[in-house]
């Protein structure tokens, strides 16, 4: 499973990118806002900090914008993928910029439906939101799965991006069900290294081998 990291905060990218933890970053509206730094001037050091891909997300709604849009955000760095809502407009825009070799996200998946006609326009990824799913007392995990079983019986290749995580459960369950990504926020992903079993093992590991007194190396 690929990692990218769900924020627009390059202190955070720089340190996980450092752990070799990072496959890719996406970005939204909200996050940039988050952020408080210009859209081009922060997705640039982002590009420039991580080798895969950067989603940026167009806040055009028609086709035009879109595409003029995607034309100014591709033009950060090679490996700008542009990130779609999912709608009519969305979808044609997907497919007219896939077919010209660009990498696309199409966001704001909440159905199988949806999911099955980002992958019919090219989609390189769908980006199923699991948390907000979550939060209308509807299983967000069940649409990963959906998707999963649909993109395999027709042997789509667009990735599942597993998106909108709010806990490291979101991530194991998106791994065990064949998410091909997660995208998760900072603190989600520190969350991933931490058993208090391995803190309670290692301080009696280092208890003991103080009254060995001996020194490696
Ligand atoms: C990422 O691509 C999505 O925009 C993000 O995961 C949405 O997360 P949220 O539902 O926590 O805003």
């Amino acid at each position: 499973m690929k990692f990218f990291v769900d924020t627009a905060d390059v202190d955070e990218i720089r340190e996980l990118n450092e752990m070799g933890l990072l496959d890719g970053v996406t970005t939204n509206p909200s996050l940039i806002m988050k952020a408080g730094r210009d859209i081009m001037e922060v997705t640039k050091e982002i590009c420039a900090i991580v080798d895969g891909p950067v989603s940026a997300e167009v806040t055009a709604t028609d086709y035009d914008g879109m595409m003029s849009q995607a034309a100014v955000l591709a033009g950060i760095a090679n490996n700008i993928c542009i990130k779609l809502p999912l709608t009519m407009d969305g979808l044609k825009a997907c497919k007219a910029l896939t077919s010209d070799g660009h990498k696309t996200n199409v966001t704001l998946c909440f159905s199988a439906n949806q999911a099955l006609l980002a992958a019919k326009a090219g989609a390189t990824f769908i980006s199923p939101f699991i948390g907000r799913i979550d939060d209308m007392a509807v299983d967000g995990m069940e649409l990963i799965a959906e998707i999963r079983k649909i993109y395999d019986n027709y042997g789509f290749t667009t990735e599942i991006l597993a998106a909108s995580i709010r806990s490291v459960n979101h991530v194991k369950d998106a791994a065990l069900i064949g998410a091909d990504v997660a995208t998760v926020p900072p603190a989600t992903l520190k969350a991933l290294v931490k058993h208090p079993l391995t803190d309670k093992g290692l301080d009696a590991f280092l208890a003991d081998w103080a009254k060995t007194g001996q020194e490696i190396g």
